[in-house]
């Protein structure tokens, strides 16, 4: 029998130690985030590019297609956060996963309501800032992740220092495709992981045929750095969107609904990320996670959670870790 580390996030403990990671502008929905819950991991909704009713919905929804536990994840930076958490929270979601800075105010408002707050961080000084304040856990997120980064230093150069600056559980995010990852992450302390690319090429991961064909074909030359109006790097794939963004001549926004707190207005992130899920990948950005180039396979997420745990029984042996 595989003996792994137990997970507890709150009064959570998962099945499998393994987060479906949000992604925001629908890419993670009810259908991926539930499959995840379903198969014995967290599924995390992104609802970042949602608008609250949508995200309700969304919520809603998952709940309907399994029992499992499922999470919404908000970045920091969008105008609404505040309403979003609190409409989350009213929805009983189970956790909140928030990223790209964080405020006092969340931890209190998850106090309240009972409901567990996850900070995703890049360094051992922001988990011990988010442990200080109130975070139930760490996602430590390397610079393979995909979307927007927080830094430009590998995962396993991070998760040392987070393991020994804080005391709440830490999961290890960005790269991370098959149980070789997950065991080399919970061999270093990790209490469990969070992975996004490798689920994006699932059968519920709702996104178009076309986005998916991009992420099969990709070599690890196709993955690049981009900047993002939310004042961050991201991680995103090579198109003619992003040959133009980076000459310079990135489409100006043709509408505006001020749905970032703070925006550089060099191109709209939403329509961009709306545009590549929907099919029209050269119109816009296609985020991915650095290792993409070592999936090779369109699977359902039970079968993803077969091959990973296969994976890391092998590469774990008898070990008992954690
Ligand atoms: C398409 C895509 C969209 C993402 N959107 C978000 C997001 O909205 N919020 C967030 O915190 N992280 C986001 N991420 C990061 C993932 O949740 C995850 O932490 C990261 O991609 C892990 O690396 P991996 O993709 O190599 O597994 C996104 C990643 C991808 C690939």
């Amino acid at each position: 029998m595989l003996q792994l580390p137990k997970l507890k996030i709150g009064d959570f403990i998962p099945n499998f130690p393994i987060v479906q990671g949000g992604m925001a502008v629908r890419v993670s929905t009810s259908s991926l985030a539930a499959a995840v819950a379903e198969a014995g991991g967290i599924g995390i909704i992104g609802a970042t590019g949602m608008a609250i009713e949508e995200m309700r919905a969304e919520i809603r929804e998952a709940r309907k297609l399994t029992r499992g536990i499922i999470g919404v994840n908000i970045m920091f930076a969008v105008r609404e956060f505040a309403d979003m958490v609190r409409a989350a929270m009213e929805e009983k979601v189970d956790m909140i996963y928030t990223g790209a800075g964080f405020s006092r105010d969340i931890f209190k408002w998850g106090r309240e309501a009972g409901i567990p707050i996850v900070s995703i961080v890049s360094s051992a000084r922001l988990a011990m800032a988010a442990e200080k304040y109130g975070a139930a856990a760490v996602v430590v997120e390397g610079t393979e992740a995909g979307g927007h980064l927080g830094t430009d230093r590998p995962l396993f150069e991070i998760l040392p220092s987070v393991r020994e600056a804080v005391k709440i559980p830490v999961l290890a995010a960005g790269g991370i495709v098959n149980g070789e990852g997950i065991s080399r992450a919970l061999k270093m302390g990790a209490n469990g992981i969070q992975m996004a690319t490798r689920f994006v090429l699932s059968k519920e991961c709702s996104v178009s045929d076309l986005f998916k064909k991009m992420y099969l074909k990709a070599s690890p030359e196709d993955v690049t750095i981009i900047p993002s109006p939310v004042g961050l790097p991201g991680r995103a794939l090579k198109n003619s969107f992003v040959d133009r963004l980076l000459s310079g001549n990135a489409p100006k926004p043709e509408s505006c609904e001020g749905c970032l707190k703070q925006c550089s207005g060099q191109y709209c992130i939403i329509d961009a990320l709306e545009n590549s899920r929907t099919g029209r990948v050269d119109e816009g950005v296609v985020f991915v996670g650095q290792n993409v180039h070592q999936i090779k396979d369109i699977l359902s997420v039970k079968d993803i959670f077969n091959n990973l745990l296969y994976e890391l029984k092998h590469c774990l042996g008898a070990t008992r870790v954690g």
